[in-house]
């Protein structure tokens, strides 16, 4: 039994997250969890929200609320959703938890011991009624491409042209609408990573087992142009970790914060405190004090050089997580666990475009659960995601592949064989009769799907393993179809109930094995045969675990198929944006 960490990076928390955003981290590394799990292993699955920042700012503004309460909310909306969509994370923490600002300015303290942090003076927009700084995005005004009059500092919306604020025609602070800006001087922390090439590129060179799209990125920022650049970890911001020398003050950095993505990664270690804090680790070991629980996870020096630690993320976050953040835990020098192994995605589209957050395309979380149970949901996005390229969501692609697996074959088979049961032999497993040459078939058959499912899962290669758990469902419809119970009972009852004791025995195997992708119809499955989940071993056990006079009930319907009337429906629902 290995333990097995496993993060997914942590959403930004302004607001309710897309679809595209779940598959590209929370979904997947769920899906491995719970394979992990079922395998038996000792697994610690963390996720939280990513609070500070920016666009945290902006939203609590634009929701009219103090940016403290604004969190506090949306983590309990995220929190909620994630349920929804059966997110088994053993803890749903948060970035502004008071365990991540210790940490962070713990690892700040210890890089400036490093000599790893320098300090520049930087010239920055100054909004003289605001008192404060203005980030890039706070300052509006016009686009001297295109005259839009509501060009953002970093980017005009409208044709989409990269500005600085300086280029803005008459520019206003977004925040009071005054003009009254000036340049003024300000200074920041940077992290010295260039310092750590080397170091960096020596470890990622050993990962020869990572994917390709994890390596290629982090290649592209350890070589292109000046190579890896020393990054900014400081902004002048009042929301956000105060930026401190460990427990000491930092002279002249009064009033600012640490840059969300110098905070957000550490996160992942303070979640585990925040597990602990909650109370849900097991108890310490006797002697031994309760950061011990989570320490066993995180520091090599207490238990954890055994572990094997699996991120989850979309690819827009893999230079923060092949750079950054293990420039942060090596240059500590001390003995925090770095990241085995990173599995990184693609974009899910949306219909032929982008979904977004900040125009409301596509199919957010809560409007997914609201017209589908979320089985429907796992099942298309995890079979669908976007591993080697990006992938797209259309309604009519949803409509067919959820009918066809889910309703035509898996749920059309469980439903089959337990009403065929019931009408013929009642609602228990019949005796009698012998297995044939077609058994031994699909045993053999199965057993290698198994292995190769196997395989896929703890390869973490997704697609593959959805569509072999796809044609392990299709076998078990086809040896119905072929041994046609119904048939044989009117020559050889025997026969018959020989055949449907053995497809019901498949009910169990397939509610095990789909259980990462479909929890609650395995859970389902699993109720209605009385039986747990319990992962086969071999197939040939597994197939014998019903017993003759085993009962069972008939399930309700697993899967219903979606109608065009629906699909119609909500393609035109939304196709506009999020009102
Ligand atoms: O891209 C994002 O959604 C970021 N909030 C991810 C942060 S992951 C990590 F660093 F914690
Ligand atoms: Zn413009």
């Amino acid at each position: 039994m290995a333990r097995i960490l496993i993060t997914s990076a942590i959403p930004y928390i302004n607001g309710i997250k897309h679809l595209g955003n779940l598959v590209g981290s929370q979904l997947p590394a769920d899906l491995y969890a719970r394979y992990m799990r079922a395998r038996g292993h000792e697994v610690l699955f963390l996720c939280a929200t990513d609070e500070h920042g920016t666009p945290a700012e902006l939203a609590a503004a634009k929701a009219g609320k103090p940016v403290a309460d604004y969190c506090a909310e949306m983590w309990a909306v995220q929190d909620e959703l994630g349920k929804g969509f059966r997110l088994s994370f053993d803890h749903f923490g948060r970035s502004s938890s008071p365990r991540n600002h210790r940490l962070t300015q713990h690892f700040a303290g210890r890089l400036a011991d490093a000599n790893l942090i320098r300090e520049v003076s930087e010239k920055q927009v100054y909004s003289v009624a605001d008192g404060r700084f203005l980030p890039d995005r706070y300052i509006e005004g016009t686009c001297p491409n295109c005259g839009y009059d509501k060009a953002r500092g970093d980017q005009c919306e409208n044709c989409t042209k990269q500005l600085d604020p300086t280029d803005l025609i008459e520019p206003r602070s977004a925040i009071s609408g005054s003009t009254d800006l000036e340049v003024r001087e300000t200074k920041h922390l940077y992290l010295r990573q260039s310092e750590m090439r080397d170091q960096l590129r020596d470890w990622i060179d050993s990962k020869t087992d990572w994917p390709v799209l994890t390596t290629s990125i982090a290649r592209k920022w350890l070589d292109d142009g000046d190579g890896l650049q020393d990054r900014g970890i400081t902004r002048d911001l009042d929301w956000g970790i105060p930026v401190r020398r460990g427990t000491e003050g930092w002279p002249g950095m009064e009033g600012k914060v640490f840059y969300v993505w110098f905070d957000a990664p550490i996160e992942y270690i303070a979640c585990a405190a925040e597990w602990v804090d909650a109370g849900k680790g097991p108890a310490p070991d006797p002697g031994a004090d309760k950061d011990s629980v989570w320490e066993r996870w995180w520091r090599t020096d207490k238990g954890a050089d055994d572990v094997r630690y699996v991120q989850f993320m979309g690819k827009d976050n893999v230079p923060f997580h092949t750079l950054s953040f293990p420039a942060t835990i090596l240059g500590s020098g001390e003995p925090w666990k770095l990241v085995d192994y990173i599995k990184s995605f693609n974009y899910l589209n949306y219909d032929g475009g982008q979904f977004s957050t900040s125009q409301g395309r596509g199919v957010f979380m809560d409007q997914a659960l609201d017209i589908l149970p979320s089985d429907y949901w796992r099942w298309w996005l995890l079979s669908h995601v976007p591993e080697t390229s990006d992938s797209e969501f259309t309604w009519d692609g949803f409509q067919q592949d959820v009918n066809k697996d889910l309703a035509d074959v898996l749920g059309n088979f469980v439903s089959r064989i337990t009403k065929f049961c019931r009408s013929k032999f009642g609602e228990i497993v019949p005796e009698g009769g012998a297995y044939g040459p077609k058994e031994t078939a699909l045993i053999a058959d199965l057993q290698t799907r198994l292995d190769r499912y196997q395989g896929h899962m703890d390869a973490i290669e997704i697609r593959k393993a959805a569509a072999e758990l796809r044609a392990i469902w299709v076998a078990g419809n086809e040896y119905l179809q072929s041994a046609a119970p119904w048939t044989a009972f009117k020559e050889d009852p025997d026969r018959a109930a020989a055949i449907t004791r053995f497809a019901l025995n498949l009910i169990p195997f397939y509610a095990a094995l789909s259980e990462p992708f479909i929890p609650d119809a395995a859970q389902q499955m699993a109720d209605a045969m009385g039986t747990d989940l319990i992962w086969p071993e071999t197939v040939e056990r597994a197939l014998s675990r019903l017993a003759p006079g085993h009962a069972f009930t008939v399930p309700d319907v697993l899967f219903a198929k979606i109608a065009d009337e629906d699909r119609e429906a909500w393609a035109a629902r939304f196709a506009g944006t999020r009102g």
